[in-house]
């Protein structure tokens, strides 16, 4: 499963992808406002840092301005994925753009026939979003397994990206699914790392170490 970041922020970006762990990045207008800086500016600094892709969102809603701003976005570095809303113009701009080679994302998407209708545009990702889906009395896993058996039933090659992932719970099971993405806030990520024995056992190790009193270098 590949790992993208969700966020808009420099340090954790370069501190997630010294570890040679991270394939990609996810943004929103909200990371951006978040972030404080300009969308142009942050979104080319962090298409230098990874080489995976880097989707970037329109804000348009109408067809032909959204097929304008990606023209802009996709200037900025070869890595971008543009980001659309599950729309009907979303996904005739998905159409469009996929159609002349360049990756897209598709974004809010809450409905397994929304994401067939995503694959059927020929999105190269759909962006479920789990947290927010199971905020709402839903579950955002049903949702991963209903996308999961429709693009295996057609062989559909729309990568599922679990988005608004909350805890590491949920990358466990989108793991178990089968996603082929899953974008996380840095925190997430992290704590997939840890686990209590781990932590023991290393302070275990280093102890009877000690008393050996021997040195590797
Ligand atoms: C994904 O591309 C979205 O940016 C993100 O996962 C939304 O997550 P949220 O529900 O935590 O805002």
């Amino acid at each position: 499963m590949k790992f993208f970041v969700d966020t808009a922020e420099i340090e954790p970006i370069r501190e997630l992808a010294a570890t040679g762990l991270l394939d990609g990045v996810t943004t929103n207008p909200s990371l951006i406002a978040k972030s404080g800086r300009d969308f142009m500016e942050v979104t080319r600094e962090i298409c230098g840092i990874v080489d995976g892709p880097v989707s970037a969102e329109v804000v348009a809603l109408d067809h032909a301005t959204m097929m304008k701003e990606a023209e802009v976005l996709r200037k900025i570095a070869d890595n971008v994925c543009i980001k659309v809303p599950l729309t009907v113009d979303g996904l005739k701009t998905c159409k469009a753009l996929t159609g002349e080679g360049t990756m897209v994302n598709v974004t809010l998407c809450f409905s397994a026939n929304q994401a067939l209708l995503a694959a059927k545009a020929g999105a190269s990702f759909i962006s479920p979003f789990v947290g927010r889906h199971d905020d709402n009395g839903f579950d955002g896993m049903d949702l991963i397994e209903d996308i999961r058996l429709i693009y295996d039933n057609y062989n559909f090659a729309t990568e599922i990206l679990v988005a608004s992932v909350r805890h590491t719970t949920h990358v466990l099971q989108a793991a178990k699914i089968g996603a082929d993405v899953m974008t996380a806030p840095p925190k997430v990520i992290h704590d997939l790392f840890k686990h209590v024995l781990t932590d023991k056992g290393i302070e275990g190790f280093l102890a009877d170490w000690a008393k050996t009193g021997q040195s590797i270098l």
